[in-house]
């Protein structure tokens, strides 16, 4: 349990500096809770709260019964809450297994709006071995808010908080 955390903690002004330090606590806020929901929800605040960039936080989690990525944990406005693999940017990074940068979301065919506001957007995917767990995506109110900085250390957060999808 984190007793005392706040997004005020983040005292990088750096891009690169920010996500060091939001691997550091995420690793923190996974260690002690068993809860994937409790911990999901709390990374996506992390995100979401660190950089005011962020409109919208959070994970769709693969349901292989339905074929479709369904919203879990999140920060930001109401969203849809299932995507067939076939459908918007999280749909194609789940089924490519990579991650998707979209500098303008009115350039991707198929680009799902939840927000109207949102303008570009990165979706990583969390694959374990060969399995598809779901995605991590992020949207911005701004266009080409995402670059190689994010994915590199978006992958690495997921790396680092893999095992928790092992229950
Ligand atoms: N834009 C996404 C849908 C999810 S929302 O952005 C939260 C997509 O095209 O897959």
């Amino acid at each position: 349990m984190i007793k005392e955390f706040n997004h005020d903690k983040i005292t990088s002004a750096d891009k690169a500096g920010k996500y060091k330090e939001i691997i550091k606590h995420a690793e923190e806020i996974v260690r002690d809770e068993s809860s994937l929901t409790a911990n999901l929800a709390n990374i996506s605040s992390l995100l979401k709260n660190t950089f005011e960039t962020f409109s919208w936080a959070g994970f769709y989690l693969y349901d292989r019964k339905s074929d479709e990525l369904v919203l879990g944990p999140f920060q930001g406005k109401i969203a849809c809450t299932r995507i067939a693999l076939n459908r918007g940017v999280c749909g194609a990074s789940a089924r490519e297994r990579k991650t998707i940068i979209v500098e303008d979301v009115n350039k991707f065919p198929g680009h799902i709006f939840c927000d109207s506001s949102s303008k570009s957007e990165i979706v990583v995917p969390i694959v374990k071995g060969s399995e598809l767990i779901g995605v991590l995506d992020i949207d911005s109110g701004n266009y080409s808010a995402f670059d190689d900085t994010d994915k590199l250390y978006l992958e690495e957060l997921i790396g680092r908080i893999l095992f928790i999808f092992d229950e």
